[in-house]
C-alpha cells in the first residue's frame, strides 16, 4: 500500500516519467517506470520537484491500535505505574522458585516436571510500590515465549545459577532483551550452593560484553539465592531503582489497551487469557476488540484467584468473555460498545488479509518483471 510505481508517481505530481527517472537516476538509482517507489524514496524525489506529498497507508483506518494510540497519546501519560518485568534464563536456574519467594507462592513446587511450560503473571509490593513480574520457562521449546515475554516488558531479569553458570539460554534470553530494547539485570541465583562460583558468572558475562557495575560497566548483578531468601530486598530494590529512572507512566482515564500473554479454554468459562494492562483501566462490562476477536470483560480474575472490578496500568489479569480465544501477543483495545468491537475486528481480520495479499501480489509482479 505505501508503495507506488515509478510511472505512477510521475502522474501524481504531473512530471514528465523521463524527468522522474532520471532524477532517481542522479540519486543512484536505476528505476524503470514500472519498478516500486519506496517510501524514502518518494520522499526525496517529492522534495526534488518541489511538490507536497501526503503519505497514507490506506489500511490504517484499520488499525485500531494505532488509532488508539491516536487517541491516547504516550504525551498524555501523566500517572506513575508498576514496572513490567520479564525472568528469564536457562531452564533450571531458578526463575520460578525466585518469584515463589519473592511471591511467597509454591508455584515451583507444583509444576508437571519441575519445568515451567507457560507464561505467568503475577504482582507483588515492596515497600508500597508494585512490581509486575512476568514468568517464562527456561526450556528451550519456548523460544517464542521467550521473545513474547521481552516484548512486553520494561525491564529483564536475567537469572543465572551460580553452580551452572552462563548457559544456551542465557544466551538466548539476553538476545531478546537486546532485540527488544530492554534493559536488564542480572541474577546470580543459588549462591547458598557450596559449589556456586558468582564470579565465574560474571567473568562469563562480561566477556559477552555485559559488564558488572562493580567491575566499572553498567550492568546491575545481585547475587540471590530463592532457597534463603538471601539478595532478594536487594533485588526488588535494584529493580524499583531501575524502574524509577524510566518514569514509566499511563493514564488510568483512557480506555484500556492491554496485552494478551496467554490464552486457553476453560470448561465453563470459555476462552480465558491472561493480560497486562498497557494503558488506561479496564473494567468489567468493558466492550473490546483483540486482534480477530471481540468481546466483553465478564470476569476479571487477579493473580492470587480473587475476582476485581478492573485492572489499572502495569497490572496482570485473567479475563473472560471472549467471543473466541485470542492469541498470546494480541493487543486488547476497549471500544464504546459491542457493535463497534465486533465490527473493529471484523475490520482487523480484513486488514491482515489485505495486507497479506498486497504483500503477495508485489512478489508476483516482481517475479513476473524478472521473467520478461
Ligand atoms: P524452568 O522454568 O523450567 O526453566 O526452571 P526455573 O528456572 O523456573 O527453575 P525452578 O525455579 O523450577 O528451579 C529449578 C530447581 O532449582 C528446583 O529444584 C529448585 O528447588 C532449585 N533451586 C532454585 N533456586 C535455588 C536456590 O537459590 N538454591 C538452591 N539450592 N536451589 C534452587
Ligand atoms: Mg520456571
Amino acid at each position: 500500500p505505501k508503495e507506488v510505481r515509478v510511472y505512477e508517481f510521475a502522474e501524481a505530481i504531473n512530471k514528465p516519467l523521463e524527468d522522474v527517472i532520471e532524477a532517481l537516476r542522479e540519486l543512484g538509482e536505476e528505476r524503470d517506470k514500472n519498478d516500486f517507489l519506496g517510501e524514502e524514496y518518494i520522499e526525496t524525489l517529492a522534495e526534488e520537484f518541489d511538490v507536497p506529498v501526503e503519505i497514507y497507508d490506506p489500511l490504517a483506518e484499520f488499525d485500531y491500535v494505532k488509532k488508539y494510540d491516536e487517541q491516547c497519546p504516550e504525551e498524555e501519560f501523566d500517572t506513575e505505574r508498576p514496572p513490567i518485568v520479564t525472568i528469564m534464563g536457562h531452564v533450571d536456574h531458578g526463575k520460578t522458585s525466585l518469584l515463589d519467594r519473592i511471591r511467597n507462592s509454591r508455584i515451583a513446587a507444583k509444576e508437571a516436571g519441575g519445568i515451567t511450560q507457560h507464561i505467568g503473571a503475577y504482582m507483588v509490593e515492596k515497600d508500597g510500590k508494585k512490581i509486575t513480574f512476568i514468568d517464562t520457562p527456561g526450556h528451550e521449546a519456548f523460544t517464542e515465549m521467550r521473545a513474547r515475554g521481552a516484548q512486553v516488558t520494561d525491564i529483564a531479569i536475567i537469572v543465572v545459577a551460580a553452580n551452572d553458570g552462563v548457559m544456551p539460554q542465557t544466551r538466548e534470553a539476553i538476545a531478546h532483551a537486546q532485540a527488544a530494547g530492554v534493559p536488564f539485570i542480572v541474577a546470580v541465583n543459588k549462591i547458598d550452593l557450596p559449589e556456586a562460583n558468582p564470579d565465574l558468572v560474571k567473568s562469563q558475562l562480561a566477556e559477552m560484553g555485559i559488564m558488572p557495575v562493580e567491575w566499572g560497566g553498567e550492568y546491575e548483578f545481585v547475587n540471590v539465592s530463592a532457597k534463603t531468601g538471601e539478595g532478594i530486598d536487594d533485588l526488588l530494590e535494584t529493580i524499583l531503582l531501575q524502574a524509577e529512572m524510566m518514569e514509566l507512566k499511563a493514564n488510568p482515564k483512557c480506555p484500556a489497551k492491554a496485552v494478551v500473554i496467554e490464552s486457553r479454554v476453560e470448561k465453563g468459562k470459555g476462552p480465558v487469557a491472561t493480560v497486562i494492562v498497557k494503558n488506561g483501566t479496564l473494567k468489567k462490562q468493558d466492550s473490546f476488540v483483540c486482534g480477530k476477536t471481540f468481546g466483553r470483560v465478564r470476569l476479571i480474575i487477579d493473580d492470587l484467584g480473587k475476582q476485581k472490578k478492573e485492572v489499572l496500568p502495569g497490572e496482570p489479569a485473567e479475563i473472560t468473555g471472549f467471543d473466541e480465544a485470542p492469541f498470546a501477543g494480541d493487543t486488547l483495545v476497549a471500544v464504546e460498545s459491542d457493535r463497534i468491537a465486533k465490527e473493529t475486528a471484523e475490520k482487523w481480520k480484513e486488514y491482515l488479509e489485505r495486507r497479506e495479499k498486497s504483500k503477495t501480489t508485489k512478489a508476483t509482479l516482481e517475479d513476473l518483471q524478472k521473467m520478461i
